[in-house]
């Protein structure tokens, strides 16, 4: 946050419901005082059911701009003017934009975990990858793979309707092959390149669970992603981890979706020494916290 907020000073903000815990804030105030931009960012509650009054409300105000989380990142988008092609493809929405006639949506976080992946020089170009999980956070990974030009997907889900669903969703806009299996056909995959973890098993406070059982499996692949940051290390994570794979949690894709989100509002690219120099501070408050 800027040190003194006076009459020029453009809000920024978050809207979803609960929105006590997020880390958005401090990415988002020291990323403006690092900058030295005349802004401030805040959390806003809204209740059920009030999401239109809550964009509406967010125009009247001149906010300029607002990241959306749960439950709201697929609704929102009836509120919008514009949606980027990619966050149409993901079907969800988390950074509003303002312009004069309304809110314009974009998906941060698929752009926050590629810039994560590469920041830990993971490389999805001609890779095949494995998705556990089928829900809102797998199709933002898997539309990045596509977008990204992976060679294969494979998506793992307990509820195999869920998983032809979003490998028919990603067909409508990729070629490539992407096949279906459930938890009880892990054993008969082939070696790959990268896993992605989606699903909550394995989140704090349940940190003894872990969605693939089958020792084998955590010998296939190189990397290791998982989308949960609390633990920062999963029992998934530890496990890869201990096959040799090198392993990246949540919590950067969780950074650079706000930096993204920030670029956006500013028309500007961050130079990486600053974002280096934010994360650290992140890690620390994190740390305290
Ligand atoms: P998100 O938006 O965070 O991805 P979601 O849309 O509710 O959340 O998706 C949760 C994912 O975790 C799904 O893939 C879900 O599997 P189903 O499609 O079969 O429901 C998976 N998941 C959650 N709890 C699970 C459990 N106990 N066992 C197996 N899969 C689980």
């Amino acid at each position: 946050m800027n040190q003194t907020i006076n009459g020029k000073t453009k809000v920024l903000g978050l809207i979803g419901n609960p929105v006590e815990h997020t880390l958005s804030p401090i990415i988002h105030n020291s990323l403006s005082k690092e900058l030295g931009i005349n802004c401030v960012y805040v959390p806003f509650h809204v209740p059920h059911g009030e999401l239109d009054k809550a964009i509406a409300g967010g125009k009247s105000l001149n906010l300029q701009g607002l990241n959306v989380t749960v439950p709201y990142k697929v609704d929102v988008m009836d509120f919008l003017i514009e949606i980027t092609p990619f966050a149409e493809q993901i079907g969800a929405v988390n950074t509003l934009k303002f312009t004069d006639n309304g809110y314009i949506g974009y998906n941060t976080d698929a752009e926050g975990l590629g810039m994560s992946l590469k920041k830990n020089e993971i490389e999805l170009r001609n890779s095949d990858v494995v998705i556990i999980g089928a829900g809102g956070a797998a199709k933002a990974v898997a539309v990045l793979c596509a977008k990204e030009k992976v060679s294969s997907i494979t998506i793992i889900n307990r509820t195999l309707s869920k998983a032809e669903q979003l490998s028919d969703n990603i067909k409508k806009f990729y070629d490539l092959p992407i096949n279906v299996i459930g938890y009880d056909q892990v054993n008969q995959l082939q070696e790959f390149d990268i896993a992605f973890q989606t699903t909550s098993i394995g989140m704090s406070p349940d940190i003894h669970k872990n969605p693939v059982e089958d020792e084998a499996f955590y010998k296939k692949f190189h990397s290791a992603v998982d989308l949960i940051y609390n633990p920062e290390k999963t029992l998934f994570l530890k496990k890869a981890e201990t096959n040799g794979a090198k392993i990246v949690n949540g919590f950067e894709m969780l950074y650079y979706q706000g930096v993204r989100a920030f670029e956006i509002w500013n028309n500007l690219l961050i130079d990486e020494k600053i974002l280096d120099k934010v994360f650290l501070q992140l890690l620390e408050y994190k740390k305290n916290k």
